[in-house]
């Protein structure tokens, strides 16, 4: 059976992974994180469902190289949803020493610049790393593959992204919150004629009005660049326009603190992210609002047999996390089963087969809706 290792196991996302995995797949999965005691807690509750010889539990410092080797004894996959992307260098290194495989969940362009630099080393071994996996990333470019093939020519490409949680008034700030606010650091870029650029005015006006489905309405979202989306017009080359956009927290978050987050972020980058994001969770969980879900939308245009065709998908879920653990763990089962899993360096929406990785969301409780419709 194949031993994954999750850092990161206890968190959030780390959790569900977890479950995910235990409920979806053969996997032995051990749950690592700096406490031992949380990971064993997870591991006892878990193991009231799951068999209990699946599931293991460890205390892993990612800052202490010795016990993340320690930890790599035996394994086959790790899997990194620790709350940094500096996490990502010293796990990458350990996995290629190791001969392990690697997936992570993480945010950040310097990230992937690391693992980059790994891809020789990574391929000389057979091993296969995933990176940019997840909801955002991840999704994105699976979904333009998915519309892609719906298509003889797909000319444009859009995603918009509402996220309205609701937050446990007791609940501590999440560290991964950090990663969030380095988010918006991206500058806002959005591909279109065939170019990325910087829309007109972004810092000022950066909205752009995306409908969503029930229960949301059409809402006002900000653009955020992704690295994946880079690739889009690398895998459809008819794309002239791409771009991801992301609202729906609340009004507050939306309308005041995102643009004063983007313009802090841009005048004092690694300084402003702490307060941004004490700020960001403090205005999430003052402001929640029902109803509260999680939607992306990939809506798509395009030429079909001579005529002009739309075609969207759209995945909701009640639980952010839910719809962040769900697509890697689908993405988990192509490369268990072999079907996926070849040596090199991928993004998750680059290597995943779209049209099952939808279809395994669907079953794992992911509400999936697409459209096809003629336009002239
Ligand atoms: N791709 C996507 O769509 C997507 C969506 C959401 C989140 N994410 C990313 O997923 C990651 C996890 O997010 P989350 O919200 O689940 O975070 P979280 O709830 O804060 O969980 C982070 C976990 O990492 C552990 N951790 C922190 N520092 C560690 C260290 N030095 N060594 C070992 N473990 C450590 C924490 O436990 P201890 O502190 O007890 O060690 C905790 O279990 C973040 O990087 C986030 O950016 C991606």
């Amino acid at each position: 059976m194949t031993q994954i290792l999750i850092l990161g196991g206890y968190g959030m996302t780390g959790s569900l992974l977890a479950r995910l995995l235990l409920e979806h797949t053969d996997a032995v999965v051990t749950i690592a994180g700096r406490s031992l005691t949380k990971a064993e807690t997870l591991k006892t509750e878990l193991a009231q469902t799951f068999s209990p010889g699946r599931i293991r539990a460890l205390a892993v410092d990612v800052e202490d190289i010795g016990s993340v080797r320690a930890a790599l004894d035996g394994i086959d996959l790790v899997v990194l949803a620790t709350s940094y992307a500096s996490h990502c260098a010293p796990v990458a290194i350990a996995a290629l020493e190791c001969n392990v495989d690697y997936l992570d969940l993480l945010y950040g362009p310097a990230k992937l610049k690391t693992l980059v630099r790994l891809t020789g080393e990574i391929e000389k071994r057979g091993l296969c790393f995933i990176s940019e996996a997840g909801f955002h990333p991840g999704l994105p470019l699976a979904l333009a593959r998915y519309l892609g093939a719906q298509f003889d020519r797909m000319e444009e490409v859009h995603f918009g992204c509402a996220i309205r949680m609701k937050i446990d008034p007791h609940m501590q700030m999440p560290e991964s919150i950090s990663e969030v606010v380095a988010a918006f650091s991206q500058r806002p870029l959005v591909y279109g004629d065939g170019r990325w650029m910087m829309p007109w005015l972004a810092w000022l006006w950066p909205y752009r009005r995306i409908a969503f489905a029930p229960p949301f309405r059409a809402f006002h979202c900000i653009p955020l660049f992704l690295q994946e989306l880079a690739l889009i017009p690398v895998e459809c080359p008819d794309v002239k326009e791409t771009a991801f956009y992301m609202a729906g927290f609340n009004w507050f978050v939306d309308w005041i603190l995102s643009p004063v987050i983007i313009l802090s972020v841009l005048v004092a980058q690694k300084a402003a992210i702490a307060p941004m994001g004490k700020l960001l969770f403090w205005g999430m969980k003052r402001f929640a609002r029902p109803p509260y879900g999680t939607q992306l939308v990939a809506d798509a245009q395009g030429m079909k047999e001579n005529s002009q065709w739309s075609a969207s998908v759209t995945l909701q879920h009640d639980d952010a996390y839910f719809l962040t653990a769900a697509p890697v763990v689908a993405l988990l089962k192509q490369y268990l089963d072999g079907g996926i899993r070849r040596p090199g360096l991928w993004m998750m929406g680059q290597i995943a087969d779209p049209a099952r990785l939808i279809r395994q969301m669907s079953e794992m409780g992911i509400r999936v809706e697409t459209q096809k419709n003629l336009r002239s």
